[in-house]
């Protein structure tokens, strides 16, 4: 058994992406794109995970903790930064895989595989994945032999016509013998088109060491590059296909897959049912046989089993709903937990707020949680009634089985099975509409 290293380029300014953010950081699916590569590769179970960032990136360092990071000071070049992580490799043996940062969507079974072909024979020095894209566009092309061996890879800059018109392309990704890779790339120089340090060159510095470069051919939805917005768009519609396919296969029921939008984290139980244009955030935990209405906004929630949430609904960071729960149209919850069989059926904002089993909250309530200072809570006891239109000013508690009279703004405690209404006393004048109406025509004669 050989260990296994992976060093992440993640140091390039990504500047087709025309961000202030790193490039690495961009989202797939709701998470950084260097994350999902550092997800995938925790399956090969690595001596070391080095990740290669630039100076000054520590917005990147942040979000790929724990994992090593090592420093390129300058951007000169994808060699130039697996030099940089040489340092801490050192004394490893083994096999070097690297990968690039704007890579994401490669899968652990495609890296076993590099693993395997560079282990089938020592003489296989380094082993690159290449792929046959729909479009080269600029990738890097490699250059076969007869044999189908590696010969060299020549960037887009710096490849003829002929060259060009090669569809074998570098995906980046790489498996290298830790006996070579110091001589290896050491030896790469920078004159070419860009004046960088490619790490593509080492496979023709490997071949005129007399030593082995193998393809191992892959698919272009795993190694589609991200250097500008619109491959982030086609790379996050890759990505959607998988969790949704995912998901199906799972025992979901997907009225319209291609509206519905998930986080690499969504998790849906059996027999859900999503209707269309759905977009589900970060962390979401959606339990046996929901369904999840049209048009609705989850993000940072648990739905619980046979619970009805939307159309139209929100439910932000937070919120945690029992079972046979229903949240219905335009109703927003966020940091609010609500009890088996509560229901909030209509047009309702209920924040900070905890809300009792079977309790039934009508249209309209809002929970008044901020004063613009702090936040505060509100806690609705199991079985209360609240009326239509009714502001509940937190902190304030409501007790068990108590009920509010629609259009109440409550700002006490209400005690257990009582009534609470608080309304302007109403008057009511006899015949008057009609006697205004009357007065009105006049006029207007
Ligand atoms: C690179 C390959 C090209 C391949 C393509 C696949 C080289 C020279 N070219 O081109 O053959 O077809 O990827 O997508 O390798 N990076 C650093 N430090 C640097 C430069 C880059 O860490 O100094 C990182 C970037 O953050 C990025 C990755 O390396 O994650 C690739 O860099 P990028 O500039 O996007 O390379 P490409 O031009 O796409
Ligand atoms: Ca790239």
């Amino acid at each position: 058994m050989t260990a296994i290293a992976t060093v992440i380029l993640a140091a390039g300014a990504g500047s087709r992406m025309k961000s202030k953010m790193p490039k690495v950081l961009h989202q797939i699916a709701g998470r950084a794109m260097v994350s999902h590569l550092l997800d995938t590769v925790s399956t090969l179970n690595a001596t070391k995970n080095i990740v290669v960032v630039a100076s000054g990136m520590d917005d990147v360092r942040a979000e790929v903790a724990p994992a090593q990071t090592a420093v390129q000071k300058e951007a000169l070049g994808t060699g130039h930064a697996v030099a940089a992580a040489l340092p801490d490799l050192e004394g490893f043996v083994g096999d070097i895989l690297v990968l690039y940062g704007d890579t994401p969507l490669i899968t652990a079974k495609t890296l076993q595989a590099m693993i395997e072909a560079r282990r089938a024979s020592t003489d296989n020095a380094v082993v690159v994945l290449g792929f046959e894209p729909e479009d080269p566009l600029e990738y890097g092309r490699l250059v076969t032999n007869e044999a189908g061996d590696l010969e060299a890879i020549v960037e887009f800059a710096d490849a003829t016509d002929e060259e060009k018109s090669v569809r074998l392309c570098n995906s980046g990704v790489m498996a290298i013998s830790s006996e070579h890779i110091e001589g290896l790339i050491s030896a790469v120089g920078n004159e070419n088109a860009k004046g960088e340090y490619y790490l593509t060159d080492i496979v023709s510095i490997a071949r005129s060491k007399g030593l082995t470069c193998k393809v191992v051919k892959g698919q272009e939805t795993e190694l589609l590059g991200v250097n500008n917005r619109v491959q982030l768009a086609e790379a996050e519609e890759i990505a959607q296909e998988r969790w949704r396919k995912q998901a199906m296969t799972q025992g979901a029921t997907l009225i319209d897959p291609k509206s519905v939008f998930f986080s690499h984290d969504t998790i849906l139980g059996q027999d859900v049912v999503v209707e269309p244009n759905v977009f589900f955030g970060p962390g979401v935990t959606v339990a046996d046989g929901v369904r999840i209405k049209a048009f609705s906004h989850i993000e940072g929630a648990t739905v619980g089993a046979k619970s009805q949430v939307g159309p139209y609904a929100r439910l932000r960071p937070g919120a945690a709903l029992g079972e046979e729960v229903k949240v219905g149209n335009f109703v927003e919850v966020k940091k609010a937990s609500l009890d088996d069989g509560a229901k909030v059926s209509h047009l309702s904002y209920i924040g900070d707020a905890h809300v009792g089993a079977q309790a039934n909250i009508g249209a309209g309530t809002i929970t008044c949680n901020y004063d613009g200072y702090d936040k505060a809570k509100t806690v609705i006891g199991a079985g209360a009634f609240v009326g239509s239109n009714t502001a509940l000013v937190a902190p304030v508690r409501i007790g068990k089985g108590a009920i509010i009279g629609a259009g109440s703004t409550v700002t006490k405690e209400v005690a257990e099975d009582a009534l609470m209404v608080e309304r302007a006393s109403e008057t009511q004048k006899a015949g008057w509409a009609k006697r205004f109406r009357a007065m009105k025509a006049r006029l207007k004669k």
